[in-house]
């Protein structure tokens, strides 16, 4: 009993946790998890009724009891009795998948935000639609989401196939190159929670995660709005220095900071990076620390990721780490 309190604990913790199909925060998730629970007990109860009549033919076939003939007659009908339940399994299996598939696509009618997702090796450009002027506000690896509100994901990849995947609010949904895909998220609780991709992608297929966070929708309008600014300029000489680096050197070809010359489209849009709450698409957790390693050496805490080491002197590096850290 001692031991399977600690067990206990450790399955009761994984059922409430940022990254956990258990601990639906979604009517998506809540609608799989109820169809989760019916298969388990429609499947839990035949399993048991299968065991159940292994266990009397074998105890019936040691005693030697019964006439043939009488076991005959007998086996007819419990396999008529049985054929039936089978049905009637399936029929509620079947049933059961049509509610949770009407109640998935119900909430198409309730859209009020529309956000585009596209799958890179190994990160995420996310994409909202601006409601004011219809245009397409941009951020990378992380996803807002207001409570209570239907948004609309279309995704499609850039490379390979991906799946985009956030156990606490939906099921997953495939991206795949030349097809356009979509999921609707309709989040019920607000709190913090984790997208993984869930199709092998590569060698860092599992450094490809994302943090999606729920708020109540003022909050989320105020968060829209600062991400549609461009970035500020910095006060302090060393992060002015840095802009310099960014904007004129090597990051610039691949990375945009509206407001500045940096302009490239191959990684991720960085304008707002330091108000993310993680770092190459949730490797690691933004603080300037990680930002210095992570520019200094890519290649060492995320092997064969695109970003190159850019080779920088001391201070222009250290530069480069203070101004990304004042892009909030
Ligand atoms: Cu992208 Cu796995």
């Amino acid at each position: 009993m001692k031991r399977l309190v600690p067990l206990a604990a450790a399955a009761m913790a994984g059922c409430s946790a940022p990254q956990s199909p258990l601990d639906p925060a979604g009517d998506q998730a809540s609608a799989l998890l109820s169809l989760f629970g019916l298969v388990v007990l429609v499947c839990g109860l035949f399993y048991l009724l299968v065991l159940a009549a292994l266990g009397w033919g074998v105890l019936r076939r040691r005693r030697g009891q019964g006439q043939a003939e009488q076991q005959d007659s007998g086996l007819t009908r419990g396999l008529y009795v049985w054929g039936g339940m089978i049905v009637a399994g399936l029929t509620v299996l079947i049933v059961g998948s049509f509610i949770a598939d009407r109640s998935l696509a119900s909430a198409r009618a309730r859209e009020t935000l529309l956000v585009r997702v596209s799958g890179h090796q190994w990160w995420w450009r996310i994409q909202y639609r601006d409601p004011a002027t219809g245009g397409w506000i941009e951020t990378a690896n992380e996803l807002h989401l207001p409570v209570g509100r239907t948004t609309r994901v279309l995704i499609g990849t850039a490379d390979v196939i991906h799946s985009f995947w956030v156990p606490n609010l939906a099921g997953k949904q495939d991206l795949i190159p030349g097809r356009d895909n979509a999921v609707d998220l309709t989040p019920r609780r607000i709190g913090r929670y984790r997208g993984q991709c869930a199709e092998f992608c590569g060698a860092q297929h599992a450094h490809m995660a994302f943090d999606v966070t729920v708020e109540d929708p003022a909050r989320f309008d105020r968060w829209l709005a600062a991400q549609a600014r461009p970035a500020g300029r910095p006060a302090d000489p060393v992060a002015l220095r840095g802009e310099q680096v960014v904007a004129q050197g090597q990051c610039g070809a691949c990375h945009v900071v509206r407001g500045t010359a940096a302009a490239g489209r191959a990684g991720p849009d960085l304008t707002h990076l330091a108000s993310r709450r993680s770092i190459a698409a949730g490797t690691l957790p933004m603080t300037l620390g990680n930002l210095q390693g992570w520019i200094a050496q890519p290649q060492a805490i995320k092997p064969g990721t695109r970003m190159p080491a850019v080779r920088l002197s001391g201070p222009d590096a250290d530069a480069v780490g203070h101004y990304l850290a004042t892009l909030r």
